[in-house]
């Protein structure tokens, strides 16, 4: 089979390190890709955003499935595009990427599926915005209502920096706080058939502790120790197949990858929000974990035959991802600054623990950073411990002036 992932970030790369090590794929393509996806798929310039472009790319290089990783070509039209020149792709059309692209579209649909999420309102003026925050209280959760790659959420006790964010945006999603730990469970589905994958818990802030702005994830790790074995299940009854049938009751069924971030709250579990893509850098432990071979599970999505898929097989290992970031993110990262200890890694901590990248690009024979979060070190062990130890002495050895991480990723659940 032959395959072509659109995206650059280290959620592409993860999906190309599972789709490498698959026997049933001949040639891995993708476009537009980073310096450390060089190493195992042809790299390919192209506009992600552009359907038209991607469609001939994927026609060009006769690739038999086109995986559309990030949000932004979902939310375009990039998947409706490939699939109406015939090509398998994995990912749901625009309409259905609404999921992620609108929390008020998203909100809408729980509500006619009986999923469970915070009650919330939808404002556009600073009156109703007065009332939402008024109604609920502190802590104060406002949402804008667009694509923020996970920034747009501000999540505060401060009543003057909640309507502030809310001022700020066109469309606001204001909401009750949600306690408890949260979950990331991914499905795939093919529009009628819900495959759950194993669950991961992402760390949103970018400071230890949960201290700081939230950014798109700082570190991952899964199995999930703490939680309730059945938990998949609940989701899978309470959330996830209702989503999807409601979605193709509207005439918009949603095909890919199902993602529903989950409280676990006092109440019993809550959504907080869908995206419609592979989570980053959760889907790093995800598919670290993953014993089936991948290229077959998204071709099943792809052409509507997910119910004569076999069960998915999974290790029982452990696996950590450590987020490296560039120096002052989430705020305007600083880009351009040199990486090395890349080969340490590769020679020393391989093959349990390897380097994915995101930001990065190749300048001459050096790897230089180009975005936000550069690097997801990902890990595995026995057990959280060893994959823990395992990621931070790889991250110990690379060096990337200025740059972030978190050193309490895994920490509470490997009982650290
Ligand atoms: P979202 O983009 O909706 O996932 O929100 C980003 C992050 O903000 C979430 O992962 C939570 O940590 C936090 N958050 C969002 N909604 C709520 C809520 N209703 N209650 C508490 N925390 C929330
Ligand atoms: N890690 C959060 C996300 O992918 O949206």
């Amino acid at each position: 089979m032959k395959v072509l992932v659109i995206g650059t970030g280290a959620r592409e790369h993860a999906l190309c390190h599972a789709l490498s090590h698959d026997p049933d794929v001949t040639a891995l393509h993708c476009a537009p890709g980073n310096a450390g996806i060089a190493e195992v798929a042809a790299l390919h310039p192209v506009d992600a955003l552009d359907g038209t472009a991607v469609t001939a790319l994927a026609t060009k290089l006769g690739v038999d499935l086109v995986v559309v990783g990030p949000e932004a070509p979902l939310v375009a039209g990039v998947a409706d595009a490939v699939r109406e020149a015939g090509v398998p792709v994995f990912g749901p059309s625009g309409r259905a990427a609404q999921l992620e692209g609108s929390k008020a579209f998203a909100k809408d649909v729980m509500a006619a599926a009986g999923v469970p999420t915070a009650r919330s309102y939808v404002c556009t003026t600073p009156e109703e915005v007065d009332t939402a925050l008024d109604a609920f209280g502190p802590p104060y959760v406002v949402k804008d209502d667009g694509l923020a790659a996970g920034k747009g959420v501000v999540v505060t006790d401060d009543l003057e920096a909640a309507k502030a964010h809310a001022a700020a945006c066109e469309r606001v999603v204001i909401e009750e706080y949600l306690d408890g730990p949260e979950v990331s469970l991914f499905a795939v589905t093919d529009g009628e058939t819900v495959v759950p994958l194993q669950p991961a818990q992402d760390f949103k802030r970018a400071l230890n502790g949960d201290e700081g702005p939230n950014t798109g994830g700082m570190g991952a790790y899964s199995p999930l120790p703490w939680a309730d074995p059945k938990l998949i299940d609940e989701v899978l009854q309470t959330v996830l197949q209702p989503t999807v049938d409601e979605m193709r009751r509207r005439g918009t069924p949603f095909s890919g990858l199902l993602y529903a971030g989950l409280a676990i709250t006092s109440r019993g579990v809550r959504v907080i929000e869908f995206n419609a893509r592979f989570g980053d850098p959760e889907t790093q432990v995800v598919l670290a974990r993953l014993k089936t071979p991948l290229a077959g599970v998204l071709m099943a999505a792809a052409t509507g035959t997910l119910a004569h898929l076999e069960p998915l097989r999974w290790s029982d290992e452990a696996a950590v991802t450590v987020v490296i970031a560039s120096h002052n993110y989430p705020g305007t990262p600083r880009t351009g600054d040199p990486i090395t200890g890349l080969d340490e890694v590769a020679a020393q901590d391989a093959p349990h623990a390897y380097v994915l990248h995101a930001g990065t690009r190749r300048d001459g024979d050096a790897i230089v950073s180009s975005g936000g979060r550069v690097l997801s070190v990902t890990a595995t062990g026995k057990d959280l411990t060893e994959a823990r130890d395992r990621a931070y002495t790889a991250v110990a050895r690379i060096r990337l002036d200025g740059s972030q991480h978190r050193t309490d990723i895994a920490a509470k659940a490997a009982g650290a």
